[in-house]
């Protein structure tokens, strides 16, 4: 396939990035400027263009067959991720491409706990992660709410960090995955292998699904 992936160069991007090559599909790597072509993973073609901006969008999306985003908006601009969320689902509309995004986990319920979200239950977050948890909460209701871009959104656990990648992972839909412990995590390369078996088998079409070992 031909994919464009939108945060190519970061923690998230990078690994989907790597996941996608080694599957030998061919990927579109876009940062936000020409500065950053020497973080793009070798292999992938680099081009700059911002998410935020619908014309970037369709031109980086034309032609393709996926577009998967794994944006981020720096530190103090989170907010910034509704607006670029918006402008990711109007250009891949132009386009007719389809779009991963990749969400957060502040949407999903904590299991046992009723309509509790990661985001409401209380002393769930540290202090440092509510804004980006926020911004990813209106996010995914940005995409829930969109009839017309053909999106998939996919809400991280609530751990996520690098680690190796072992090809294991449970699949939930709105709910927490959490172990046998009450823990909920996955690398970030096994939520690269994740994101790219949806990509190859369509399963969750305009709707949200997580994942966690
Ligand atoms: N448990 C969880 O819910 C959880 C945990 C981790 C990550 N996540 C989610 O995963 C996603 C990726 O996170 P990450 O840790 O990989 O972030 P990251 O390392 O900060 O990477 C994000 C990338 O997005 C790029 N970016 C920001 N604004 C952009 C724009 N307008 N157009 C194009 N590119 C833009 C950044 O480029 P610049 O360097 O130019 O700013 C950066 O390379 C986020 O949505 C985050 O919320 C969720």
């Amino acid at each position: 396939m031909k994919i464009t992936i939108f945060g190519a160069a970061g923690e998230v991007g990078s690994r989907i990035v790597r996941e996608a090559l080694s599957r030998g599909h061919q990927v579109a790597a876009v940062v936000r400027n020409t500065s950053q072509f020497s973080k793009v993973p070798q292999g992938a073609n680099p081009y700059a263009g911002d998410a935020g901006n619908i014309d970037d969008v369709a031109r980086l999306t034309e032609g393709q067959d996926l577009a998967i985003s794994a944006v981020r908006p720096p530190t103090g601009n989170e907010a910034l991720l509704a607006p670029i969320t918006q402008s990711i689902l109007r250009g891949v509309e132009k386009t007719g491409v389809r779009v991963l995004i990749v969400g957060g986990a502040a949407s999903l319920k904590i299991p046992g706990k009723g309509d509790t979200t990661v985001l409401t239950a209380p002393n769930f977050l540290p202090k440092e992660v509510i804004d980006i948890a926020r911004a990813c909460f209106a996010q995914h209701q940005i995409c829930n709410a969109d009839k017309k871009a053909d999106w998939t959104y996919i809400s991280p656990p609530a751990m996520l960090s690098p680690g190796t990648r072992t090809g294991n992972y449970r699949l939930g839909s709105d709910e927490l995955v959490v172990d046998k412990d009450g823990i909920s995590q996955l690398s970030m390369e096994d939520f690269a292998v994740v994101l790219l078996d949806e990509a190859e088998q369509v399963k969750h079409r305009r709707r949200r699904f997580t994942a966690a070992y």
